[in-house]
């Protein structure tokens, strides 16, 4: 069941999203080589405690931490750990919060130091994939218009989709309907509604859309272990088209 948002729910959704997207900038800002990816989890639960909102993930069907941090080949879903970034790395950070019964949602995917032509140009292509997806985000457009755009930019520069995770509705759940995934058909899928709230974020692989789950039961690999990228923001479905809500 999808629930449409009221103005003044997206209003609220509003404030938890904008809280993600500045913990998520400040993340970006700090992370630098040598830094354990486990302090970046500490830095995003102390800005969010600093904001009065509730991490999102921490406890969410097991998920120990607050932060997810996918390295390289992890797709999503990485777990903080000791390990040391190093210069060339690319990093996915995603983060939830839940504020005043609302949730928010976001990821982003960010260099370490100076990374590699062919890394830049997937973090890129990526983010392109995210907006062309949101463009499509318009009330009497179809679901898997916004799947087929995020889908075409990113196969026409080589890349692959993963198929395994997908976007979702967001509101007072993190995850709610409809579904939404980053491959289908135009035209397919049901009608866009002006009061839908969508999380829209694509996972964008170098080779192969596989993905497998490591031995910890939540770390999300390409198959191939090439480099994988994925962005997200939180979208409502306004009659003036779509509002990005996860912005600073
Ligand atoms: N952005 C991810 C999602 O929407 C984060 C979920 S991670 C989990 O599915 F740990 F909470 F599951
Ligand atoms: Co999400």
């Amino acid at each position: 069941m999808i629930f449409l948002k009221a103005p003044w729910e997206i209003e609220k959704m509003r404030r938890s999203n904008a809280i993600v997207a500045e913990i998520l900038a400040a993340l970006r800002e700090a992370i630098r080589p040598g830094m354990a990816t486990l302090e970046l989890n500490i830095l995003a639960e102390k800005l969010c405690a600093k904001k009065g909102a509730k991490p999102a993930f921490k406890g969410y069907r097991g998920y120990p931490f607050s932060l997810c941090v996918s390295v390289n080949e992890a797709v999503v879903h990485g777990f903080p750990s000791e390990r040391k970034l190093k210069e060339g790395d690319i990093v996915s950070l995603d983060f939830g919060v839940l504020l005043d019964g609302y949730y928010g949602d976001a990821a982003i995917t960010v260099p370490v130091g100076k990374v590699s032509k062919r890394a830049e140009r997937l973090l890129r292509v990526t983010e392109e994939a995210l907006y062309k997806g949101i463009e499509q985000a318009r009330a009497g457009h179809h679901l898997y218009d916004i799947s087929a755009a995020i889908q075409r930019h990113a196969e026409s520069h080589g890349y692959a989709v993963v198929r395994q995770f997908v976007g979702h509705g967001i509101g007072r759940a993190l995850h709610e309907d409809p579904q939404v995934p980053n491959f289908g058909k135009p035209g397919r899928g049901i009608k866009l509604k002006a009061g839908m709230v969508l999380a829209i974020e694509p996972m964008v692989n170098e080779g192969t859309y596989e993905v497998e789950i490591l031995a910890d039961g939540w770390t999300a690999v390409t198959k191939d272990r090439k480099l994988s990228a994925h962005f997200e923001h939180t979208v409502a479905i306004t009659e003036n088209g779509p509002e990005i809500l996860s912005k600073v």
